[in-house]
């Protein structure tokens, strides 16, 4: 039987940092307010000149180095983004381009904040049929270029990064055991970027009116986040004919702490077992669990046989879970 293999993973932060007191001195915001409603401390904002396809590139670097494969030995490039470098043509393609590499299929997913795991369930078939051998699953946000600077509802939760993984076809017993995914399109009003595509084009009074921008009903979100995660957690583990007695380590999307805390409570799973990062990088959409997934592997948090959990929510709004024995 043929599995999806994790084989190696990177990822990257740009330099600059931006703590809740940075964002306390430009908007009626307070670090005890951040903290105590999001667990967020801090986050990484790209540099100006940075494009969405720099940070996979660098995340994509320390992946093939860490799975000991070479660039040209990988046969598709899937990046998952809300943020692409341009319109078109894909951010898969500029990476492509800056990573000199073979002329491969490589094209974006949208998914949100579900990217990644959109990104490694699409990977997984692929594998599985035969398609390819070994694929880059990336994804990458630059939230800071897309916030309302001036609305404290939003702008303080998001931040930039990248996170990549190499897929491969292996015969063992590691590898991707169970996924579950799901979208529901009638929700999509509740968060979204309403200008800049075919329904609302860039024009100034766009512009002028931050119509380029995160837009979300917090409340609403923070509800069904709450509900389609643990959905997609209790699925994944249930399909890989486990219990939550048997996942050694859950990663949850990270857009709240208090989101996190609500489903792990309904999952059955314990705080020790979960792993957090949000203090550090805030929500970074899609990139956010190949983040953590890359910094649990390198703090040890992840050893050979371990059952690893994780589950995200995203705009669409879309959701998906997945359990890998590594
Ligand atoms: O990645 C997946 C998608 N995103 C999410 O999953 C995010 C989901 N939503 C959330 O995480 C939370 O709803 C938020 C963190 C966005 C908001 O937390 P909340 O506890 O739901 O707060 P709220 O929206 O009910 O606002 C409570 C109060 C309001 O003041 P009033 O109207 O009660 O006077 C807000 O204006 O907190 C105020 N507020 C702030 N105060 C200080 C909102 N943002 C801030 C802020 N600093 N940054």
């Amino acid at each position: 039987m043929i599995r999806t293999k994790i084989l190696g993973t990177g990822s990257y932060l740009p330099e600059k940092v931006m703590t809740n007191d940075d964002w306390a001195k430009l908007v009626d915001t307070t670090d005890e307010w951040i903290t105590s409603r999001t667990g967020i401390k801090e986050r990484h904002f790209a540099a100006p000149g940075q494009a969405t396809s720099d940070l996979v590139v660098e995340a994509a670097q320390k992946a093939f180095v860490d799975a000991g494969v070479d660039k040209d030995e990988i046969d598709i490039i899937i990046v998952g983004t809300v943020g692409a470098d341009n319109a078109y043509p894909s951010t898969g393609n500029w990476v492509q381009k800056k990573l000199g590499m073979k002329t491969i299929p490589s094209f974006d997913i949208s998914a949100a904040c579900s990217s990644f795991l959109y990104g490694l369930i699409l990977g997984d078939s692929l594998i599985k049929s035969g398609v390819a051998k070994t694929i880059l699953v990336s994804s990458a946000e630059i939230m800071s270029r897309i916030i309302n600077r001036e609305d404290r509802n939003t702008c303080v939760l998001f931040g930039d990064g990248a996170g990549a993984a190499v897929l491969r076809a292996s015969g063992g017993e590691e590898g991707i055991l169970s996924t579950y995914w799901g979208a529901d399109g009638n929700l999509g009003d509740l968060l979204i970027q309403p200008a800049g595509g075919s329904a609302m084009p860039a024009s100034r009074e766009t512009v002028d009116n931050k119509m380029h921008t995160v837009h979300m009903k917090g409340n609403e979100v923070f509800k069904h986040a709450v509900l389609r995660m643990q959905e997609a957690a209790v699925n994944a583990v249930k399909r890989a004919n486990l219990t939550s007695k048997d996942i050694d380590l859950f990663i949850p999307h990270q857009a709240n702490f208090r989101i996190i805390e609500a489903t792990i409570k309904r999952a059955k799973i314990p705080l020790e077992k979960t792993y957090i990062s949000i203090d550090k990088t805030a929500n970074m959409s899609g990139a956010t669990i190949p983040v953590a997934l890359d910094w649990a592997r390198r703090e040890g948090r992840i050893k050979p046989g371990d059952n690893v959990l994780t589950s995200a929510f995203g705009a669409g709004f879309t959701w998906a879970g997945l359990v890998i024995k590594f």
